[in-house]
């Protein structure tokens, strides 16, 4: 840890966590390396792809290119915060049973932004679905299995 380290004090995934940061490292290598939440992927690593979604204060943000210290006295979700006693969250739930996934790498990202836009639009119609998960890309899946589980989702709340 460097000398001009700062101590950053944050809730993740409902834990109160404090530990010596350096004012330059990024959000992803905190919860990555130093928290071993390695859930959040770091695809592009320039805010692009979206594999590093995580939520702040219940907004998407990227962790790859936010700093630590921004998360300062703030609350964190990462995909290791989701489901509780050994229970999938609903929205992996429905990843699953559409099989919204194939190699995986950007589906914690995708997961808490479907978390987001639930919370924040949750009759979002499909173009208003596709314009805010604009910002995460998937390789394998060709988007349709994640948005029949958003469809699911949305019937199942409706
Ligand atoms: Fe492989 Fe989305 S499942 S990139």
């Amino acid at each position: 840890v460097p000398a001009q380290s700062i101590e950053l004090s944050v809730r993740v995934n409902r834990r109160r966590q404090s530990l010596l940061v350096a004012p330059r490292e990024t959000l992803a290598d905190v919860l990555r390396d130093r928290l071993g939440l390695t859930g959040t992927k770091v695809g592009c690593d320039s805010q692009v792809c979206g594999s590093c979604s995580v939520l702040l204060d219940g907004a998407v943000v990227s962790a790859c290119t936010v700093l630590a210290l921004e998360a300062q006295g703030r609350e964190l979700v990462t995909i290791e915060g989701l489901g509780e006693n050994g229970k999938l969250d609903t929205v992996q739930a429905a990843f699953l049973e559409t099989g919204a996934l194939q190699c995986g790498f950007c589906t914690p990202g995708f997961i808490l932004a479907v978390k987001a836009l639930l919370a924040e639009q949750p009759q979002a119609d499909p173009e208003q679905v596709r314009a805010y998960l604009r910002g995460n890309l998937c390789r394998c899946t060709g988007y349709g299995p994640i948005l029949e589980a958003i469809r699911r989702l949305q019937e199942a709340s409706a």
